[in-house]
């Protein structure tokens, strides 16, 4: 599904805000493509989360306030079937461990399959959950009456997703999905989602104040600052624009700036944002030297 956001402003304060009161959200246009792998970036307060929780109807569209497009959806139509939009657009929050509160992994992955198919036979449901459990690389006869609880940290951000992806979204959104977890965790965790986009879920959208992870994962980004978008492109296109990087307060990730300490002893270096793409330019230029 397409995501196609136009002028979208949005203010806690409601719509009655005061002078000084500041939007949220001030004018935000954003077209995601179905099948990119995209990459929400920018300051704390800039606007992420308020933007993305627009994309499941979490915050309502209000009236005047912009049009928000995810596939078939019209989010500015009353009558649009929320319930539906949220079974195809799935929602992962920060720490996502905290969402887990049922008995047993099994239930806890259950509990949005159950919720939004309820036509389904509990035979149909256990399939579905058990399909889920595997995807996202855990064992489902080990865990499936263990309490989510019981489970290490990685695992239970494993259970959370595995409870998303459930539903079989057509969409998947993630705000700051690495935060907090190590740095074997969060390349195996990254992994994981990167394998879901390739066979499950058919458009990613994470938010991440990581820079390396952006560049390595995502195929375009935009970049909000004080509730708008300066910048949208492909990643070698954001990170091309320093100043704009610069500016919003964010930094360059490992691969950039290793082409700009080349960039400034006279060795320029073309190509892409992600380390393998570094790799292989560098060895095309100086294999086989000494
Ligand atoms: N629940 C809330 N109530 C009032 N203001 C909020 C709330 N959540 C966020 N804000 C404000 O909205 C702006 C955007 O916040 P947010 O979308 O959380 O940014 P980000 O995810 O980029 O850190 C900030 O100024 C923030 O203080
Ligand atoms: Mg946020």
């Amino acid at each position: 599904m397409r995501i196609e956001v136009k002028d979208l402003r949005f203010s806690y304060g409601g719509t009655k805000k005061r002078k000084t009161e500041k939007y949220a959200l001030d004018g935000v246009s954003l077209t995601i493509e179905e099948g990119e792998f995209f990459g929400i970036i920018g300051q704390t307060g800039s606007g992420k989360s308020t933007f993305v929780q627009h994309l499941n109807g979490l915050i309502p569209l209000k009236e005047g306030m912009g049009e928000i497009k995810v596939g078939n959806y019209d989010l500015s139509d009353k009558r649009v079937n929320l319930k539906e939009l949220r079974s195809k657009v799935g929602m992962v929050f920060q720490y996502p461990e905290y969402q887990l509160f049922a008995e047993t992994v099994e239930e806890d992955v259950a509990f949005g399959v159950k919720n939004f198919f309820p036509e389904k036979s509990a035979e149909e449901i256990k399939d579905v959950v058990k399909t889920a459990i595997e995807l996202v690389g855990l064992d489902y006869p080990a865990l499936k009456d263990k309490s989510p609880f019981e489970l290490s940290g990685g695992q239970k951000r494993r259970v959370a997703i595995a409870g998303v992806i459930a539903s079989r979204p057509e969409v998947l959104v993630l705000d700051e999905p690495a935060a907090g977890l190590d740095p074997q965790g969060k390349k195996d965790f990254l992994e994981l989602l990167e394998r879901l986009h390739k066979d499950f879920v058919r458009t990613v959208v994470i938010v991440s104040h990581d820079m390396d992870l952006v560049a390595e994962y995502c195929d375009g980004a935009a970049v909000f600052k004080d509730g708008k978008i300066i910048k949208r492109g492909t990643t070698e296109e954001v990170f091309a624009d320093r100043e704009c990087i610069f500016k919003s307060g964010l930094d360059l990730p490992v691969v950039e700036y290793l082409k700009e300490k080349l960039a400034e002893k006279g060795e320029k270096i073309a190509c892409g944002t992600k380390i393998s793409e570094f790799l292989d330019a560098v060895t095309q230029r100086w294999g086989g030297k000494t």
